[in-house]
């Protein structure tokens, strides 16, 4: 399907995000909805009424916390979806683990094992997919979120002969909104977010953030504050090394 997906950005700049979601899911037969367990909770509950079947998966790094696969498991239910759980390889684990031990990315960066149990899980379910819902926002990451568009050429997990386009709905929303959303629409959320947990990633690499700190500093947060990415939006950082936006 040839789509002019620069002109699309431009056109849904300032559209709702139910309007964005829509286009996806007009344009796109192999779509799904990338669901962390956190506040894109939303975005499952947008989709369910604009159409009755879409798409929705998770990667479940073996590392995440108790109450989000609670909460995966309450959204499958309450939203009557087969929602996919896309695992790391095995394999990759067990050497890592063996070889490192359970907690390396302490002691040498989070980047190896985020590579293992959460980017190229990633990388495979997109080989499957042409387009992919994610719950970005700008307002998560003034360093490498503060500019993405609503729609994009996925520069990160695209190849030369298959282009993935990357639909961010929520980019424009505020969190406020997001939460207004979900007091509004009694949608089921993370009970992580009722104990200080802001934004919520896996349980060795996520902890509360003071009063006024920036809610990315709630991850990985023994390393550098700039290009905090686990490797799932590497197109934030191709696009910040090159300034063009893609
Ligand atoms: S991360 O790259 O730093 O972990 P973040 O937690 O901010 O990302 O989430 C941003 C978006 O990335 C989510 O809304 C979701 O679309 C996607 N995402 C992050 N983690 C996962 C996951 N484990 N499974 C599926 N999608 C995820
Ligand atoms: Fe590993 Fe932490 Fe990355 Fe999860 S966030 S994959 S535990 S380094």
């Amino acid at each position: 399907m040839q789509l002019d997906i620069t002109h699309l950005a431009l056109e849904y700049e300032n559209k709702d995000p139910q309007e964005i979601l829509k286009l996806a899911l007009d344009k796109f037969d192999r779509i799904s909805i990338s669901f962390s367990g956190a506040e894109d909770v939303i975005l499952i509950d947008m989709a369910s009424k604009i159409k009755a079947d879409f798409n929705v998966f998770s990667i479940d790094t073996g590392r995440l916390h108790p109450e989000t696969y609670q909460l995966l498991d309450q959204v499958r239910e309450h939203y009557g979806i087969p929602l996919e759980i896309v695992f790391p390889e095995s394999s990759e684990v067990e050497t890592l683990v063996k070889e490192k031990g359970l907690f390396s990315f302490y002691r040498d960066g989070h980047q190896e094992c985020c590579g293992i149990r959460k980017v190229r899980p990633l990388r495979r379910k997109l080989a499957t997919l042409d387009a992919w819902i994610t719950g970005q926002r700008k307002d998560q990451s003034p360093s490498t979120r503060a500019t993405i568009p609503v729609v994009q050429i996925d520069a990160g997990f695209s190849t030369s002969n298959h282009k993935i386009v990357k639909f961010n709905p929520l980019a424009n929303w505020s969190s406020a909104q997001v939460w207004q959303y979900i007091v509004v629409n009694k949608v089921p959320y993370n009970t992580l977010h009722t104990k200080g947990f802001i934004s919520i990633g896996c349980e060795p690499c996520t902890r509360t953030v003071l009063p006024n700190q920036h809610e990315r500093e709630a991850r990985w947060w023994w390393e550098e504050a700039v290009d905090k990415e686990c490797g799932f939006h590497k197109a934030n950082l191709v696009r910040n090394e090159s300034g063009v936006a893609r």
